[in-house]
């Protein structure tokens, strides 16, 4: 820990992200902000004005003073609300799509074609050596619903819009969303996984999130249906999505996030026939794109100005 010296008036910024790859973050934030003195975390001093990090230790509040904001490298927060010293009363600024609204979009276009297409019938097929073309589905048929109507929400339906497939939104509030027939509140839910061919979360891990997709809301999905996960791994009930493909109720699913992640060696998710598994990727916190968003929204609290993507700390998100 190194305390700053007397007379140096910089703005002070420490930074903390958990990856390997911290020292170029903190190069990214020097070059976009030289006029601010910015340390890497654990070397810290006592008052600083920013808190800029992803799963920040305890600590890291412990020793700190002042801070005006604190931003959290990442769109989801829930990580960042369970820290036990986050200092109350100082606003928590989430990551607001900073590039991976397009990843997201590849993701879930990939797995709602994947799924539309029955790749993995096909892919079964040609293991057996069958030949055996099967009936175009209808689209009105295959109606996608995506759970969360935020801003990653809402790109995923403006990009999937021009395929065609009926689309459905689910919400906490009611929304206006051209070309997505919208839901809100839970008692809107079970009609809108009635129609949910492929249902996408995107929602965040919240109180009333967690554990949402179990067995009871699962079964209320069409006979057939592909869920994609690409929100936080605590929405799921693991042993009930399992219960259901093996049942026959679902046909597939598509899970980017886990309870415990890595996801551990033995999990039964791995060697699912009906489970493809990808290790936190759908959409990465892209360096260059966090950093621009990051700095403009610190010039402008630094202005006095209001910012964009201030978190609820009680509504969780
Ligand atoms: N896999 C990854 O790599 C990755 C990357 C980025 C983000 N994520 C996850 O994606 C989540 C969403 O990000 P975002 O930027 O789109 O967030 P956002 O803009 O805050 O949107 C969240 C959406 O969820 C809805 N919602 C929240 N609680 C709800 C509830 N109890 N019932 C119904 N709807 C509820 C909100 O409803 P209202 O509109 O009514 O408030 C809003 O539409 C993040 O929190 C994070 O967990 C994952």
């Amino acid at each position: 820990m190194r305390n700053t010296p007397p007379g140096d008036t910089r703005m002070r910024i420490v930074l903390h992200t958990a990856s390997a790859d911290a020292r170029e973050w903190h190069a990214a934030f020097n070059r976009a902000l030289p006029e601010a003195d910015i340390k890497l975390w654990p070397e810290v001093g006592t008052h600083v004005d920013y808190v800029v990090a992803w799963k920040p230790p305890a600590e890291l509040f412990t020793c700190l003073s002042g801070p005006k904001a604190i931003f959290n490298l990442g769109a989801g927060v829930d990580a960042m609300l369970r820290v036990p010293n986050l200092p109350a009363g100082v606003p928590v600024v989430r990551l607001e799509d900073a590039g991976m609204a397009q990843q997201m979009i590849e993701y879930v276009t990939l797995a709602a074609l994947a799924g539309y297409r029955e790749c993995a019938t096909y892919a079964e097929q040609q293991r057996e050596g069958r030949w055996q073309p099967r009936p175009r589905l209808a689209k009105s048929s295959f109606g996608i619903g995506v759970l969360g109507l935020g801003v990653l929400g809402q790109a995923i339906c403006a990009a999937l819009a021009p395929w065609g497939f009926p689309l459905a939104g689910w919400s906490r509030t009611p929304k206006t969303v051209e070309g997505v027939r919208s839901y809100a509140g839970s008692s809107a839910l079970p009609v809108f996984l009635a129609q949910s061919r492929l249902l996408v979360c995107v929602l965040p891990s919240t109180a009333d999130t967690r554990d949402l997709l179990d067995r009871t809301h699962l079964s209320q999905l069409p006979h057939g249906a592909y869920l994609v996960n690409i929100a936080r791994g605590d929405v799921l009930v693991d042993a009930d999505l399992i219960e259901l493909l093996d049942t026959g109720h679902l046909a597939g699913a598509t899970l980017d996030v886990f309870r415990e992640e890595p996801l551990p060696p033995d999990h039964p998710f791995w060697h699912h026939p009906k489970i493809t598994v990808t290790p936190h990727i759908s959409a990465m916190t892209l360096i260059e794109d966090s950093v621009a968003q990051v700095v403009a929204k610190i010039r402008r609290l630094e202005q006095g100005l209001a910012v964009t993507g201030i978190v609820d700390r009680d509504r969780g998100y």
